[in-house]
């Protein structure tokens, strides 16, 4: 599948490389050294094919997420055009709950994609405990940042801890559109996603927008479990723990979410967003409600 415009009569891979500089991309970025206005303040983490910095901008004074993929890769027509492509995808969405683009470009002869920088990702957050109000709150966030992707026709293919930025504030953000795909009908055949929250169907190579469901519907479990079913999905580990505090509605919502038969499932994201936002009290605890506490404002303010 290709549908990659073209920049100049150029296919894209083509253009990026026309601005790079042997020398500059060959180098590895150390802390402290500058690209541009950005100076590198450590390497956060590390991907398939890029690295994650977090980098001062000098001219707006203020910590920034720096996405540059390896050298191994910057010179790869493949790597570059999948950049390309996450690239696109991301300036596409605008919504409270996924990460937005700040700004993507060469700088001596990287390719730069630059991020708010957040706190920490949900993957190290879920290390320590978690409320049950603010683990609700940021369910909320992560099913409606899906469902707007889903909205959109965006497959994710990537729901996991990690893919989840933490802010200020109880905010949550979507990120790593790397695998993302506009879903046009047909399916690769791929199975690319990780394995552990990847849907039995995505591990055969057919994603859908239920595969992002099960994903998704596997990382909210954890978020109150504090575990996670597995592969052939016959135990449901921490399942009594799940449902401590949580109201029957919400955890039928997640069982539906993760049913190995995709077939059970809520056909996408929207459709688990549609049962969510009915759920007025998601919590057994009835002084959180979504419409008209702390969590419910947030849920509006976040949905509309
Ligand atoms: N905006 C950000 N703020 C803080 N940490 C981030 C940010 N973006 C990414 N990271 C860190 O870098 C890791 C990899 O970033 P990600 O976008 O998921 O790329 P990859 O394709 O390499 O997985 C994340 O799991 C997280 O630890
Ligand atoms: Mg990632």
């Amino acid at each position: 599948m290709n549908v990659l415009p073209r920049l100049n009569g150029l296919p894209v891979a083509e253009s990026l490389k026309v601005f790079r500089s042997d020398d500059g991309a060959a180098a590895s970025l150390r802390v402290g050294s500058r690209l541009d206005k950005y100076r590198i303040v450590r390497r956060l983490g590390e991907g398939g094919f890029a690295t994650v910095y977090a980098a001062q901008d000098l001219v707006e004074d203020r910590k920034v997420a720096l996405k540059i993929p390896h050298n191994a890769y910057s010179s790869n027509e493949q790597s570059l055009d999948d950049l390309q492509r996450e690239v696109r995808i991301m300036a596409k969405l605008e919504h409270p709950s996924i990460l937005p683009l700040k700004d993507a470009r060469v700088i001596n002869g990287h390719f730069v994609v630059v991020f708010p920088l957040g706190d920490e990702t949900l993957g190290d957050r879920l290390t320590r405990r978690l409320s049950r109000a603010t683990a609700m709150d940021y369910a909320v966030q992560m099913i409606s940042s899906v469902a707007y992707a889903h909205e959109k026709n965006i497959l994710h293919r990537d729901i996991k801890p990690e893919n989840f930025i933490l802010f200020p504030d109880q905010v949550i953000q979507l990120t790593d559109f790397g695998l993302a795909r506009i879903e046009r009908g047909d399916h690769d055949v791929s199975g690319s996603g990780t394995l552990g929250y990847i849907s039995p169907e995505q591990a055969m190579g057919k994603p859908t927008y239920r595969s992002d469901v099960f994903s998704l519907g596997l990382v909210i479990y954890r978020l109150f479990a504090g575990d996670i079913p597995e592969y052939p999905f016959d135990r449901m580990p921490g399942y009594n723990r799940l449902r401590r505090g949580l109201s029957k509605d919400f955890v039928d919502m997640i069982r539906k979410a993760i049913d190995p038969k995709p077939s059970k499932r809520f056909r996408d994201a929207v459709a688990m967003h549609n049962v969510m936002s009915k759920i007025r009290y998601p919590l057994t605890d009835r002084s959180v409600s979504l419409k008209g506490s702390a969590v419910a404002s947030s849920y509006t303010r976040r949905i509309a």
